[in-house]
């Protein structure tokens, strides 16, 4: 195995398909785009354009992971853009560029050739923002063509939940960038309900009546495989992801009551109940606005609403709850 080059690029015995893919044809997209990046690029940056067309991030991660595992089943070569090349995913037809969302040279580097990324979002955190832009800056720096984003449904300034605000903003800067660029807005994750749970079985928390649309993450990686695979007529889309219901927090214990075989109930929490059971935590500010915000926005209808975006893209029904902790087993846990 080649040296790992940090914000380089670390090759992978190319599968057969990466080898077709480089032998003729279309190697990662059009010609002019192609030449138009070499001429900006450096000597090194040169040697990584003949890489795949598609690039994946957070692949070190459960969605990032679960579509770059379904591009390598469907035989796409793939660059995994990680922050630690130990932890990349071994997969088929896949290289592994090393790289940070807050680090523009090492992005700039690990993209060129580059025709399409998806950028999963990245960490929570103050700086959260500023790397997605950095990031996406290096993106139109290599020349990429477009990014596929892992947004927030109800994505807006004004947005209750507050990490939607952000996920707004960084397609705000998506569509300024003059990318083409498709916004997945997922809805909560379905995957993440058993955690809404506390050790006593309850879930806590201000959401009232509220529901929420969630969403598998197998599903989201199911529609985005679909897209990466084919991305040209979804440039400029935003797509709603949702599970096929809409559940209020009762409901949700009651199916997490049904599997686990012991009861976990719902708490309808104040604002102020919220900010004060959650305190021990002693996580800061944003971070505990950012929790308490994801109830008050369901309790502000802002997570319901069910569409057909995941059939539509996938071409199979979208999971509910209870078929996720079927398929998940006896503790719920995916
Ligand atoms: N819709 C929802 O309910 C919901 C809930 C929670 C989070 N999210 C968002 O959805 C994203 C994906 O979810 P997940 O479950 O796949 O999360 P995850 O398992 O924590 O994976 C996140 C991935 O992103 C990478 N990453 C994080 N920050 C990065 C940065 N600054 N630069 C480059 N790579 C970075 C991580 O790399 P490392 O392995 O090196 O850390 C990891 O591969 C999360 O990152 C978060 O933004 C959504």
């Amino acid at each position: 195995m080649a040296p790992i080059v940090r914000g380089g690029v670390r090759r992978r015995r190319p599968s057969l398909v990466a080898r077709d893919r480089r032998g003729g044809g279309r190697p990662g997209g059009c010609p002019r785009h192609r030449r138009k990046a070499l001429r900006r690029g450096s000597r090194d940056e040169r040697r990584a354009v003949s890489g795949p067309a598609v690039a994946v991030t957070g692949s070190t991660g459960r969605l990032g992971g679960r579509v770059a595992r379904r591009l390598a089943a469907a035989g796409i070569a793939q660059r995994l853009i990680v922050r630690d090349a130990a932890r990349a995913p071994e997969l088929p037809g896949a290289d592994v560029a090393v790289a940070t969302y807050a680090d523009a040279a090492a992005s700039r580097a690990a993209l060129q050739g580059v025709e399409t990324v998806l950028m999963v979002s990245g960490a929570e955190s103050p700086d959260r923002m500023a790397e997605h832009r950095t990031f996406i800056d290096a993106a139109v720096a290599a020349g990429v063509r477009r990014i596929v984003y892992t947004s927030f449904f109800g994505a807006a300034p004004q947005a209750t939940f507050t990490h939607a605000r952000l996920h707004w903003e960084t397609e705000e800067h998506l569509r300024a960038s003059g990318l083409g660029y498709v916004a997945l807005r997922d809805n909560l994750y379905l995957d993440f309900m058993t955690a809404l749970m506390g050790k006593d079985g309850v879930i806590r928390g201000p959401a009232g009546d509220g529901r929420v649309a969630a969403v598998a993450q197998d599903d989201i990686a199911d529609a985005a495989a679909a897209i990466l695979r084919d991305p040209a007529g979804h440039d400029g889309h935003a797509y709603d992801l949702t599970g096929p219901e809409e559940l209020t927090l009762t409901e949700v214990a009651a199916i997490l009551s049904e599997h686990l075989g012991r009861q976990v109930r719902y708490l309808a929490e104040t604002v102020e109940e919220a900010f004060a059971s959650r305190a021990h935590y002693g996580a800061p500010g944003w971070e505990v606005e950012a929790w308490v915000s994801t109830y008050t926005a369901i309790a502000a209808g802002e997570m319901a609403g069910v569409t057909d975006d995941v059939p539509r893209l996938t071409g199979h029904p979208a999971t509910s709850l209870a078929e996720l902790l079927a398929r998940s087993g006896p503790t719920g846990a995916s």
